[in-house]
């Protein structure tokens, strides 16, 4: 079946499997209901907002540190490819066998970065500050661990998630929606033809309204952890978030997104992405 939404005013249509199920929820607003982290920041009304992190925490270092990262994972699953002169918008110049970039692509999805060897605290400092909240990649007492993303998409290519919201894997399994907040950095690639599709005030929205499977959706023949939202209010309609270098899209994990394809004719883009857990028994 097709799927047309609109980005920036301009109709995509994506294919999915006929026997899709799709459903609508309960009369109840989620991100109410589970008392949203970002619920008192002053950009709620829109579930979003861009942020200016140069003068806290160094772009360079975090690309740099990343292509190292990227160039590790790519000489465990490619160990032949001569990487001398890697740059990381050239990626798909570099890796051009569509299973070693899934198995590439799936790596850079699960990061965890040990102490010393990432910014990350100090982004989660900034980030604390934005929202005025303690957080962790980890929620209040429990073990698990959120894992870092970087996300890697060649020019033209499969693999961004449909629209999705975050919250609802852990509320169709356990039944509550988690207190998180989501932070996209772009590292490269990123541009206003290609960024972040964003659904804004779509948090504020009863469940009743949206249309949607449950988590593990196909699309375009590619099978997702996610969900797939198919409309919202009878819309289907997203802003293309772009933000410039040392700017991160900040925004509410109730708010639906996704949909990010990679336009650039001969540019990898790629995406720092982590969910922060509020959580009030850390230092
Ligand atoms: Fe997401």
């Amino acid at each position: 079946m097709k799927l047309p939404y609109y980005i920036n005013n301009e109709e995509i249509v994506f294919e999915a499997p006929e026997d899709t199920h799709f459903f609508y929820g309960e009369k109840v607003c989620l991100s109410q209901k589970f008392n949203d982290i970002c619920k008192d920041c002053d950009w709620y009304d829109e579930g979003y907002t861009i942020l200016d992190f140069t003068k806290y925490i160094d772009i360079n270092l975090i690309k740099k540190l990343l292509r190292n990262i990227i160039i590790k994972i790519i000489s465990e699953v490619s160990p032949k490819i001569d990487l001398s002169n890697f740059e990381l918008n050239k990626y798909h110049k570099y890796i051009k066998n569509h299973s070693q970039h899934l198995e590439i692509s799936k790596r850079a999805k699960r990061l965890y970065f040990t102490k010393d060897e990432f910014p990350d605290q100090k982004i989660i400092k900034f980030i604390e500050n934005a929202i005025q909240k303690k957080l962790s990649f980890s929620p209040n007492n429990s073990d698990f661990v959120h894992w870092v993303i970087v996300r890697i998409n060649p020019p033209y290519s499969k693999g961004f998630n449909p629209a999705h919201k975050d919250i609802y894997e852990e509320f169709d399994m356990n039944g509550f929606a988690p207190q998180m907040v989501n932070s996209w950095i772009p590292i490269c690639g990123v541009n206003k033809k290609t960024g972040l599709p964003i659904a804004p005030k779509t948090h504020l929205l009863n469940e009743d309204l949206i249309l949607r499977t449950r988590c593990g959706s196909t699309l375009e023949g590619q099978n997702y952890s996610v969900n797939c939202i198919k409309s919202w209010n009878g819309d289907s309609s997203m802003k293309l978030i772009y933000p410039k270098e040392g700017e991160m899209l900040l925004f509410s994990s109730h708010l639906i997104h996704g949909l990010g394809v990679n336009n650039n004719d001969d540019e990898t883009r790629i995406s720092l992405e982590f969910r922060l857990h509020e959580n009030n028994n850390i230092d």
